[in-house]
């Protein structure tokens, strides 16, 4: 069995004990009053935004695929009692870390929703860098226990939340499949009681990381990118997930020939 096959045995074997009672740890114990309002609020850099790609930040008709998709997400979150939700796709760069961060904002936009946005690409994280930030600490330190979730978070108003990574770690596939990992997620969600949490993930083809750590969501939302991923391989992609989780939906990303179909501007505010 190659590591890939070895991950999805042991992922299937452990699915379904996920859902056991959440545990209240420390987290819970030291936050006291709201928790959200006491991670540090970002200081946004627009121009560093718009270069790159992140335009969900106000609303308006350019932002319209990206309203349309948090809707959809919100309506099948609502209706199947999903809150976990990994964004994945077959290979690397089909645009997973940029819908993470323009999903944010426009969840981030509907204020009786809140979203906290996980950087779970341990092997390249980039939400950090896309939104032109700096963290004393990573998701690892608060998987490992070093550093409690609320010494890491990071929110935007007070209903949006990042959880960043600075640097790669050697040892993400097992970080991300451990116990400990399932355990540290479940506190922060009894802490925070987020409606939405997005989980930006490494691309499935390049690490069992992916594999190993869908136990702990409870569906995945598949990005492809136009005219690069092969049919094929979506379809091995969609099905491979189809066994250890919810698909979702797979986003056709970076389609040049979307422009008209969002395109309200004739009019419509
Ligand atoms: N809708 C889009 N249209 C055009 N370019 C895009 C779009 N979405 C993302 N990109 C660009 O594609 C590149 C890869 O995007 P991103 O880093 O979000 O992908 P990724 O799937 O997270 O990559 P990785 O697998 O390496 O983590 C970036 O340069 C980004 O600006
Ligand atoms: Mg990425």
């Amino acid at each position: 069995m190659d590591r890939l096959q070895i991950a999805i045995e042991k992922a299937r074997a452990k699915r379904g004990s996920r859902n056991s009672a959440a545990q209240i740890g420390p987290e819970h114990a030291a936050a006291g009053g709201d928790p959200w309002l006491s991670l540090t609020p970002i200081e946004i850099k627009r121009p560093m935004l718009e270069r790159n790609r992140i335009i969900a930040l106000s609303g308006g008709p350019g932002v319209a695929p990206y309203d349309h998709l948090r809707t959809r997400i919100l309506q099948q979150a609502r209706q199947h009692d999903w809150r976990r939700i990994a964004l994945v796709s077959p290979h690397s760069a089909c645009g997973k870390s940029t819908t993470a961060v323009n999903l944010a904002f426009s969840f981030g936009r509907q204020s009786d929703v809140r979203t906290l946005v996980l950087d779970l690409d341990l092997r390249r994280p980039r939400l950090a860098g896309i939104l032109a930030q700096q963290s004393e600490f990573s998701m690892p330190d608060v998987l490992e226990r070093r550093v409690p979730f609320s010494s890491l978070g990071m929110r935007y108003g007070d209903n949006l939340a990042f959880g960043f990574t600075m640097e790669r770690v050697p040892n993400s596939a097992e970080l991300l499949q451990s116990q400990q990992t399932s355990d540290v997620l479940s506190e922060i969600e009894a802490a925070y009681k987020p409606d939405i949490c997005l989980y930006d993930m490494p691309p499935m083809m390049a690490s069992d990381d992916t594999f190993g750590f869908l136990k702990n969501v409870d569906c995945v939302l598949m990005l492809a990118e136009a005219e690069k991923t092969p049919v094929a391989q979506i379809d091995i992609a969609e099905r491979q997930l189809a066994e250890l989780t919810n698909v979702m939906g797979i986003v056709l990303n970076k389609c040049n020939y979307a422009d008209g179909l969002y395109g309200y501007d004739y009019g419509y505010e």
